[in-house]
């Protein structure tokens, strides 16, 4: 369990971050809320949370936005007192053939899915190393493990995350600090709501359970890897495709 815990989940306003920041709460976490376009849809999510008997706050930061994550940690640092789990879930597509992709929706997916991970673990990783406690989780994706035609951008940044959850693994693992990627299939959210229907029946082929998977599904394992019984898990990418990158 949860209990006197405290979740930051980026980009909880909706999809996998809104199921997470769910699944968390149910766990007896007290959980943020991080939100950076809708903030009604952020307070939706702790409103689901509260419903539930669970306990939250929304806050709005761009995770893209290195000063402003700082000014977050601080922040809630100073309110909370400490934040005990990060989940790095926050994320955004800009597809096209590399042919066709510009710069700017290249650097866009990398600021927030990449740098967004590495802004909000750099400056909670201080605060981590006082608490000598910590549980990271970063979302990256089946496409940073396989690749996929259309996402170059996408891919290299969610590939990018498994670097870097390793690499951070690596430095924080003798603090007590556990660092672990996700690496979700294909889960039906709105962001994967807009793949044309050939396409998704030609990924599903792909996927030896024969289904998509949900937000509920992703979250159950983030909420694991969370708690104290994934405390001798760090370093690792649990796959959670129904079998689709095996
Ligand atoms: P979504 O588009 O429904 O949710 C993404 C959330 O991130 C939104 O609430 C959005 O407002 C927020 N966000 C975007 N830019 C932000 C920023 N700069 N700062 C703070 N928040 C920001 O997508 P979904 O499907 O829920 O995805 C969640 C995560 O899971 C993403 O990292 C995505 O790449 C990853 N993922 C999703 C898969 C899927 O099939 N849906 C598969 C593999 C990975």
């Amino acid at each position: 369990m949860l209990e006197n815990k405290v979740a930051l989940v980026t980009g909880a306003g909706r999809g996998i971050g809104r199921a997470i920041a769910q699944a968390l709460a149910a766990k007896g976490a007290f959980v943020i809320v991080n939100y950076n376009g809708s903030k009604e849809k952020a307070e939706e999510t702790v409103k689901l949370i509260e419903e539930a008997g669970g306990c939250g706050a929304a806050y709005g930061c761009n995770v893209a936005d290195f000063t402003a994550c700082g000014e977050m940690m601080k922040e809630l640092i100073a309110r909370y007192g400490h934040i005990d789990i990060l989940v790095n879930n926050a994320g955004i597509t800009r597809d096209n053939l590399l042919m066709k992709m510009s710069e700017e929706d290249f650097d866009r997916v990398v600021d927030v899915n990449l740098k967004g991970c590495f802004n909000t673990m750099k400056h909670l990783s201080r605060q981590l190393l006082k608490q000598k406690s910590g549980k990271i989780i970063n979302i990256s994706s089946v496409t940073g493990i396989m690749g996929n035609a259309g996402q170059a951008n996408y891919c290299a940044s969610k590939a990018g995350i498994i670097g870097l959850t390793k690499s951070v693994a690596r430095e924080l693992g003798s603090r007590g600090i556990n660092v672990n990627a996700v690496a979700p299939g294909f889960i039906e959210t709105e962001m994967t709501e807009v793949i044309p229907e050939n396409l998704k029946e030609a990924m599903k082929k792909q996927i030896l359970l024969g289904r998509t998977g949900s937000a509920k599904e992703v979250a159950d394992v983030v909420a694991f890897l969370a708690s104290e019984e994934a405390d001798y898990i760090t370093g690792q990418v649990i796959s959670v495709d129904g079998g689709m990158a095996v």
